[in-house]
């Protein structure tokens, strides 16, 4: 059967927006035939490459961002007093994802040991692993800010450490800044850090690098004394050149107090709607990750349900014998087909197969 060159032509435009000559060139190979053996020898009009053509891997993604984000350019939104996004993203496909929502910065977070590379906490992740991550975030972002941090063991002991790690994170990881945890004690190293040309983006209260410390993932700042220290390492990061601060698990008060009390914007995260800007893990927030999900993280998806029913779907499928289609293989000139019915014909020695109600699961 032949199907309709109109057909053809309006298929392939509505899923490539490449110049008619490539399409026209496409229709050329798609028509769609039935042999008289019933089997058919083109499929209908699509890609036939496996791998996508790079014009459309380079016009990806598109961003409701008109602009590239700069530190400057947040600070403005934090002073009109718009909340400014944050997003986490640990590779190609999530940074895509943060990206084309809007996000205006991407966070390469230490977070990824556990939630991507299944460690039980941020201590073991090494510099080397944040970059190769770093780099595939990268190169899925064109309009966000990129920050990642500095994993743990990099830049405590001096700021020869600091500066050096932080500049690897730039040269190699494609980053823009970096953030550290801690507050007055990582005053100087954050400090050391700006004046090297990096921007810094602080991180106090809930700070995951230093969990046997604080004893488990717990709420900071709740009592006045400790809420007070929080005030005086916000304070003391701003002092040292910091362009922002993030709060992590911080009672909403406290947190509010320091954004008040800032010239740059906080970014909360487990710290109440008075910071200057949000972010949220992406698997916690997507539900990928499903080990725990904190208090303070709010699940817009269960991807992870959903991933899991789609590839046992896939398993039954293929069990079934009903994927893949005709639509997922490729096609072959007829008279190509032919020919190579006749060899094979002359020379199939493959030994007959059980019926298929025969054969075990195992097989
Ligand atoms: O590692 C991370 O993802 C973070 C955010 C939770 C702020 O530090």
């Amino acid at each position: 059967m032949i199907q309709p060159t109109a057909t053809i032509v309006s298929a392939a435009l509505r899923q490539s927006a490449r110049p008619l000559a490539t399409v026209a060139a496409r229709v050329a190979c798609t028509l769609s035939t039935t042999s008289a053996a019933g089997r058919i020898t083109a499929a209908p009009a699509r890609s036939y490459s496996s791998r996508p053509p790079v014009e459309a891997v380079a016009s990806y993604p598109p961003s409701p961002l008109k602009k590239k984000v700069t530190i400057q350019a947040l600070q403005s939104v934090a002073r009109k007093g718009d909340k400014i996004t944050m997003i986490t993203a640990h590779d190609y496909p999530t940074s895509l994802w943060a990206e084309r929502a809007g996000a205006e910065t991407i966070l390469v977070g230490d977070s990824l040991a556990m939630v991507a590379l299944g460690y039980d906490s941020t201590v073991s992740i090494t510099l080397d692993e944040m970059l190769h991550h770093c780099r595939a975030v990268a190169r899925g972002s064109k309009h966000a800010f990129l920050i990642a941090d500095l994993p743990f063991g990099t830049y405590e002991a001096c700021a020869k450490d600091a500066i050096r790690a932080a500049q690897r994170m730039v040269k190699e990881g494609k980053m823009e800044a970096v953030k550290i945890e801690g507050g007055k004690d990582m005053a100087e190293t954050a400090r050391a850090i700006v004046r090297s040309g990096i921007p810094v983006l602080g991180h106090i209260g809930l700070t995951p690098q230093r969990l046997a410390m604080l004893g488990g993932f717990r709420v900071q700042g709740k009592s006045a004394a400790s809420a007070k220290v929080l005030v005086e390492d916000a304070l003391a990061l701003q002092d040292a050149g910091c362009f922002a601060v993030v709060l992590e698990a911080v009672p909403a008060p406290v947190a509010e107090y320091i954004t008040r009390q800032l010239r740059i914007p906080t970014i909360g995260i487990g710290a109440g709607a008075g910071c200057s800007g949000q972010v949220l893990v992406q698997q916690d927030m997507l539900g990928i990750f499903d080990r725990f999900v904190p208090k303070f993280c709010k699940q817009y998806a269960n991807m992870s349900e959903t991933a899991v029913e789609a590839l046992a779907n896939y398993c039954r499928e293929v069990k079934a014998g009903k994927f893949p289609g005709v639509e997922h293989t490729y096609p072959m000139p007829a008279e190509e087909l032919a020919k190579f019915e006749a060899f094979t014909a002359a020379n199939d020695r493959a030994p007959a197969r059980a019926p298929a109600a025969d054969r075990t699961n195992a097989e």
